[in-house]
């Protein structure tokens, strides 16, 4: 792939198109499912999955109750496959947008994190840690997997290492999880962290 190619709406829609997604797991991912099961009862709390893609996740929360999940993603292909997988699911929640673009009008409780990050060009990541924050309410959570590996194909994905993600996210965010997960799909195993993280109470640009 040419290095100037942008990775925009276009490059992502091209790819769901002609087939080219080989990091859809087809089905929620164990770690996060774990993660949901331990959330409680289904509440009011507003759930955003950014770069969600086929949205697994969704359909899981939705399914399980969750009211208020939301999609983001800015290729619309994935997001009309929800549509069609979970008629019910609200159409208001798919999100045809950019990541760096959303509002916190109202803030989220829960970013949930999924070969997001991985897939947005390694300059965008200080960005992306600063919007999360901005998106999420003081005291909210950052939860996912970031890979701990360095691929030897041009990225998309991108790689990286704890030292390098622990940077951009330690402005914004206090640390609970940043660990190897324990129950990664079997290609993914050792090679993811499991992060979950907390938006500090105060962060720049906090009113
Ligand atoms: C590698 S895929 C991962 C999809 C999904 N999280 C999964 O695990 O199957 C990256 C996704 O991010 C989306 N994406 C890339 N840049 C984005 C941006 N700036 N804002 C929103 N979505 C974006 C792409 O369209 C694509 O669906």
């Amino acid at each position: 792939m040419p290095p100037d190619l942008p990775f925009d709406a276009a490059y992502w829609q091209q790819r769901y198109v002609s087939g080219q997604t080989g990091w859809d797991a087809g089905a929620i991912t164990p770690p996060l499912r774990e993660y949901f099961a331990q959330l409680g009862k289904p509440d009011a709390r507003r759930i955003l999955i950014p770069g969600a893609g086929n949205a697994y996740e969704a359909e899981y929360l939705h399914a399980a109750g969750w009211p208020n999940v939301w999609v983001a993603d800015l290729a619309p292909a994935p997001l009309e496959a929800l549509a069609r997988r979970v008629p019910d699911f609200p159409a208001e929640h798919l999100l045809r947008t950019d990541f760096f673009a959303l509002q916190p009008t109202p803030a989220f409780d829960l970013l949930v994190e999924q070969t997001f990050f991985c897939a947005l060009d390694p300059a965008l990541r200080p960005a992306y840690a600063r919007q999360a924050a901005g998106l999420l309410r003081p005291g909210g959570t950052l939860m996912g997997l970031l890979f701990d590996t360095e691929f030897e194909k041009a990225g998309p994905p991108f790689g990286g290492s704890r030292p390098e993600y622990e940077a951009y996210f330690a402005p914004y965010f206090d640390v609970q999880h940043f660990e190897t997960a324990t129950n990664s799909l079997k290609p993914r195993q050792g090679k993811e962290l499991f992060i979950c993280l907390k938006r500090k109470p105060l962060i720049d640009g906090d009113e």
